[in-house]
């Protein structure tokens, strides 16, 4: 089968585009044909190697298609339904195996690509919402990079929950898509100094919490954005890795909370996967979530959707097709 590997790390040009032998399902996993694939910034991530991976390793984490095959213990999964995964190595490819129990059904009225297009990102903004920071209504949020992949879903959902979003964007044309998607102000953060401006539209008061997926560049000022005693949610890092803080610091910036979440210890129980999976597949069905592709390009051009994900050149999801 046709496959996209890293054999050492570096730059998009370390995506090698070749043909590898088509994986066996062992024990516990199923063969999926995968018919979409979802790109990341994690995958950026293992491509660079700030996130360890045994190498040569077929890049990508999410995916949808139809299963092909199933181990022989594996029940409840069978050839021909339609699933998507999450958080599982080897998606930039034609078939994956994966274990069962990360896979999830999908039900009618979503289709693959959407699948493939929301369930990692989608998910994300679920928990990132519901439980590492329960939004309640009224309360004001910062959402950084909000018309990123997460960013557009999180705006959305945060909505649904009666918040205020303040989004951060880096041009006029992603404000205009973050509002689109529930975002009640649009900082554009290269220009205008985000703190500053966060504390204007809160009337001095700050934020109750940031969400913040950008890092190294945002996240000083992030500190800065919260009322006494709020909650900065990092949950990533696309400009660089944030360096060692001062506990202190949290003190001194009124008892504020720092966690450090990972979308797999908040799916780890079955319930919760199908919990949030659920509700995020319920709300396409009935159009109160819209999911926004930037684009899809063939699983050859991977370095490709590597290239405009970390030039900030996307808005919403890139899917890479087999
Ligand atoms: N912890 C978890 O469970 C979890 C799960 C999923 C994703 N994430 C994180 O969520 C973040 C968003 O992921 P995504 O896949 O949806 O990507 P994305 O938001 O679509 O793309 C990243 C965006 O970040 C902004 N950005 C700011 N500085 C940047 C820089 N130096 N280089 C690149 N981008 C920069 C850009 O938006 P502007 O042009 O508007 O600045 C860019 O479009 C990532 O940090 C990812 O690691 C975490």
């Amino acid at each position: 089968m046709k496959a996209v590997r890293v054999h050492a790390a570096g730059g998009p040009e370390a995506l090698v585009f070749e043909e590898v032998p088509r994986p066996q399902p062992k024990a516990g996993e199923a063969l999926v044909r995968i018919e979409a694939a979802g790109v990341n910034f994690i995958d950026v991530y293992v491509r660079t190697g700030q996130y360890k991976a045994s190498l040569p390793a077929i890049v990508g984490q999410e995916a949808a298609g139809v299963v092909e095959e199933v181990a022989s213990d594996v029940a409840g999964v069978r050839p021909g339904d339609r699933v998507a995964y999450y958080l599982t190595l080897g998606a930039y490819a034609q078939f994956a195996a994966v274990p069962a129990g990360r896979l999830v059904a999908l039900p009618e009225g979503v289709t693959t690509r959407q699948a493939a297009a929301v369930l990692l990102q989608g998910m994300t903004a679920h928990y990132l919402t519901h439980s590492t920071y329960p939004l309640r209504g009224g309360e004001t949020c910062l959402v950084h990079a909000a018309a990123g992949g997460v960013g557009l879903l999180l705006c959305q959902i945060a909505k649904k929950k009666g918040a205020r979003v303040i989004g951060t964007v880096g041009t006029p044309e992603k404000g205009r898509r973050a509002r689109q998607a529930g975002a009640d102000e649009a900082i554009l953060y290269n220009e205008v100094d985000f703190a500053a401006e966060t504390r204007r539209l809160t009337d001095g008061r700050g934020v109750a919490v940031v969400y913040e997926s950008v890092g190294k560049t945002t996240f000083d000022k992030s500190l800065d954005c919260l009322a006494p005693r709020g909650y900065l949610v990092l949950f990533g890092q696309s400009s660089g890795a944030v360096p060692p803080l001062d506990p202190q610091v949290l003190n001194q910036k009124g008892s504020l909370f720092l966690t450090r979440p990972t979308l797999g210890h908040y799916v780890a129980a079955r319930e919760e996967l199908s919990e949030r999976s659920s509700a995020i597949f319920s709300w396409i069905r009935d159009g109160s979530l819209e999911v926004t592709i930037d684009r899809e390009l063939p699983l050859a051009s991977a370095a490709e959707a590597h290239r405009l994900l970390q030039s900030r050149a996307t808005s919403g999801k890139i899917l890479l097709i087999p």
